[in-house]
């Protein structure tokens, strides 16, 4: 079995100590806030007498800023960082100079699991940076989750992280606001679940409301047929979509900003395309 440092202990990176002492790793943990290592010395992890006290440094922290912070100017010969942390593409790949300036590597990583998730089947981690490294850690590393690696430039596993969480977040929203519509004609959430569980697997299905997949093969093919249901009817719906809304006194931000979108695509002259076009207006802002 390997030795792990974890570094950060909020949910996330006292999950993942959690995780590597269930999988039988030597676990040494360090947080700013010393107390939250606790629980975890109780499991049987040793404190970290620095961040940087391991040659294998997990990090879990609210930003990348976090990690400098947490490691100073230690030295990091040999040392392999991988980092779980959110943050912008371009500042992982900064962050990977850093790293190789103190003579270590880092890899960087996008988990896409909450804690509960954390060893479960199902759970994996977009990973970036060298893989010949990150192979060397894979036996550890698995413990967390599958992994799924992306590529050698540093940035790119948080790329596909936050495609991921634009998804997740903004298709949530838009159902949050479909049951606070509902709710003010009298119709529960759960009387609507059904309905809006029918459509999350659809939009992933190969059928004809498999629109993941559509609208993949149009941006890729550069065309958006739209003899059936063109983008112009669909903007007009759209609006329509706003103003129910309004009239039932429900908030309208992210339905406007679709709007807004559309009809600025049929402005643009593709009215008469489907609603795949609207990926031209989005590549060019
Ligand atoms: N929670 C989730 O469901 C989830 C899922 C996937 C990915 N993530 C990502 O995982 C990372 C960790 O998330 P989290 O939910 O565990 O908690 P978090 O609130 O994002 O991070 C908490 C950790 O960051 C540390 N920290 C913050 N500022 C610091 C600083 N300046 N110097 C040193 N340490 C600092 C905290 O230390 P103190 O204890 O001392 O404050 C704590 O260990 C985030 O980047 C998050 O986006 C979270």
């Amino acid at each position: 079995m390997s030795e792990v440092t974890v570094v950060g202990l909020g949910p996330m990176g006292s999950k993942m100590a959690e995780t590597f002492l269930a999988a039988g790793h030597r676990v040494k943990v360090w947080n700013r806030t010393a107390s939250k290592a606790e629980p975890l010395l109780a499991r049987g992890a040793a404190r970290a007498v620095t961040a940087a006290d391991g040659d294998l440094l997990v990090v879990s922290q609210i930003s990348y800023q976090a990690m400098y912070d947490s490691l100073g100017d230690a030295r990091l010969d040999g040392k392999v960082v991988v980092n779980l942390s959110s943050d912008t593409p371009e500042r992982l790949r900064e962050a990977a100079r850093w790293v190789e300036g103190r003579g270590g590597t880092l890899i960087t990583a996008g988990i896409m699991v909450p804690p509960p998730g954390i060893g479960q089947p199902g759970a994996y981690t977009f990973y970036s940076g060298p893989k010949d490294v990150l192979d060397r850690h894979a036996g550890t590393l698995e413990a967390l989750s599958e992994i799924t690696y992306v590529g050698p430039d540093q940035g790119l596993a948080m790329m596909y992280y936050q495609a991921q969480l634009l998804t997740f977040w903004s298709s949530l929203t838009s159902h949050m606001h479909a049951m606070a519509f509902l709710r003010t004609a009298g119709v529960s959430p759960s009387e609507f679940l059904p309905f809006a569980q029918s459509l999350f697997t659809q939009l992933g299905s190969d059928g004809p409301m498999g629109y993941a997949k559509i609208l993949t093969e149009e941006f890729e093919a550069g065309a958006y047929p739209g003899e059936e249901n063109t983008l112009h009817m669909q903007a007009v719906g759209m609006g329509h979509v706003v103003e129910a809304l309004e009239q039932a006194g429900v908030e309208t931000t992210v339905p406007k900003a679709l709007k807004a979108l559309f009809e600025r695509a049929d402005a643009e002259g593709r009215g008469h395309e489907g609603l795949g076009t609207v990926i031209e207006s989005i590549t060019k802002p």
